[in-house]
């Protein structure tokens, strides 16, 4: 009977609103107990005195890559990053090749994950077929097959009619419809935010209207048909008031902000160049502080990364030709601890939650508890640790972020997934 104590860090739980200094038993891969001090033998010890103990953190919003673009990020590269950045469960969406239109794919991933995984990955199937933006897939048979919603992710829906039935479906099934929000007609070729900067870099940018056109749009399609809209990576002042005011209609909306979004602006391109671009784009310093907004408030439901990995040669290519998307797992616990938690936006209960048990309600997983009894995922996090972002010592196969050199406070130590410890973190 494997038996993992850990002593005297401070258990944060906020799904069961705990935050209490004491020790954390996990036997036979589930929490056992939670207590001041429990006295007992144990196969392993932690010390976790000066930690933070928190639910197994999960990231609802990966690009993991495979099947088909493996040079970029392999399910095992992808999360043992994952890992090694404090989570314990990602979601990975639908833009493969193949795209996971089918309940095929989703079980060659699921059985790529078994064989390789060093995280639990919840798939994403896609809305249309082949993200054509055109004909539904089979969404019960995905549903069976294990996505925990559905996304084209990359890509908008265009059809509002599609999007209707899609929200529809998910009034009937009980799955979110996570959007990617960029309506297409209006920055077709842009590569950054439209405004003074990409006038300065003389670059094609993309309005912000671009993105609240269609969180308007679904929110809308949304309250029509009563389904759950969740609008994926938030990056407009405009797009959290309006989530806010679908929330305040009483719509089924969630919603969620990535690291990258809270931190940088569209400055961020001058120096980072391709590393700094990104679908939706970094915008203004007026939207950054209406998104930490939208955090404190809960508009903004969850954190998450968008890790979206892309080979050096690829984003060699410069900015009108280079894909969109940095790679996050690693730097997202730091950014959050250094820029919400040290900066006092946010307490650490508010923060954890957004990464444990808002997710899992968003997805209606098992995941993101220390509920006793529970899967035994757990994140211990050092909130004092200072360190340097080293892109080159990532697991992942991508390099392509402009937080490499930044020195952060607050970082993951070690994750707990199934009652194993483990060794990439
Ligand atoms: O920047 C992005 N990259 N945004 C997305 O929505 C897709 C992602 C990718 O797949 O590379």
């Amino acid at each position: 009977m494997s038996r993992i104590l850990i002593r005297n860090g401070r258990i944060i739980d906020p799904a069961n609103q705990i935050d209490t200094t004491g020790d954390l038993l996990i036997c036979d891969e589930k929490i056992d107990r939670i207590d001041n001090q429990i006295e007992t033998e144990a196969s392993q010890t932690i010390d976790a005195t000066g930690l933070i103990v928190t639910p197994g953190l999960i990231d609802m919003h990966v690009h993991l890559r495979e099947p088909g673009f493996e040079h970029k990020e392999t399910i095992a590269s992808g999360t043992r990053a994952a890992a090694a950045g404090g989570f314990t469960s990602v979601v990975c969406m639908a833009n493969t090749d193949p795209v996971a239109d089918s309940p095929d794919v989703i079980e060659l991933i699921r059985s790529q994950v078994r064989k390789d995984g060093a995280t639990n990955v919840f798939p994403v199937g896609s809305i249309t077929k082949n993200l054509d933006g055109e004909g539904l897939t089979d969404v019960p048979a995905l549903l069976k097959a294990g996505a925990v919603g559905l996304s084209d992710d990359g890509k908008t829906v265009m059809d509002a009619g599609l999007m209707r039935d899609v929200l529809a479906l998910s009034a009937k099934y009980n799955f979110p419809v996570m959007v990617h929000c960029q309506e297409h007609n209006l920055d077709e070729g842009a590569v950054m935010n439209l405004g003074e900067m990409s006038r300065r870099l003389n670059l094609p940018g993309s309005p912000n209207a671009a993105e609240d056109i269609i969180v308007a749009r679904d929110i809308m399609l949304a309250e029509l048909t009563g389904g759950h809209l969740h609008v994926l990576h938030v990056s407009t002042a405009g797009s959290v008031d309006l989530v806010r005011w679908g929330k305040r209609r009483g719509v089924n909306v969630t919603a969620e902000a990535m690291p990258h979004h809270f931190t940088l602006t569209d400055a961020a391109i001058e120096e980072h160049g391709t590393n700094a671009k990104m679908h939706p784009p970094l915008r203004t310093q007026t939207d950054v502080d209406a998104i930490i907004e939208g955090i404190k408030d809960r508009t903004l439901d969850a954190i998450a990364t968008d890790h979206a990995p892309h080979a050096l040669f690829e984003k060699a290519q410069g900015m009108l030709e280079a894909p969109p998307g940095i790679i996050g797992s690693e730097t997202c616990v730091p950014l959050v601890f250094d820029r919400l938690i040290h900066t006092g936006q946010l307490t650490l209960s508010e923060a954890i939650a957004k990464m444990t048990c808002v997710p899992a309600k968003i997805l209606q997983i098992d995941r993101g508890t220390l509920s006793i009894g529970a899967v035994a995922d757990v994140t211990l996090i050092d909130p004092e640790k200072i360190a340097t972002v080293d892109v080159t010592q990532s697991p992942s196969k991508s390099r392509n972020t402009p937080f490499d050199g930044w020195e952060l406070k607050g970082w993951p130590l070690m994750t707990i997934r199934d009652g194993v410890i483990n060794q990439w973190c």
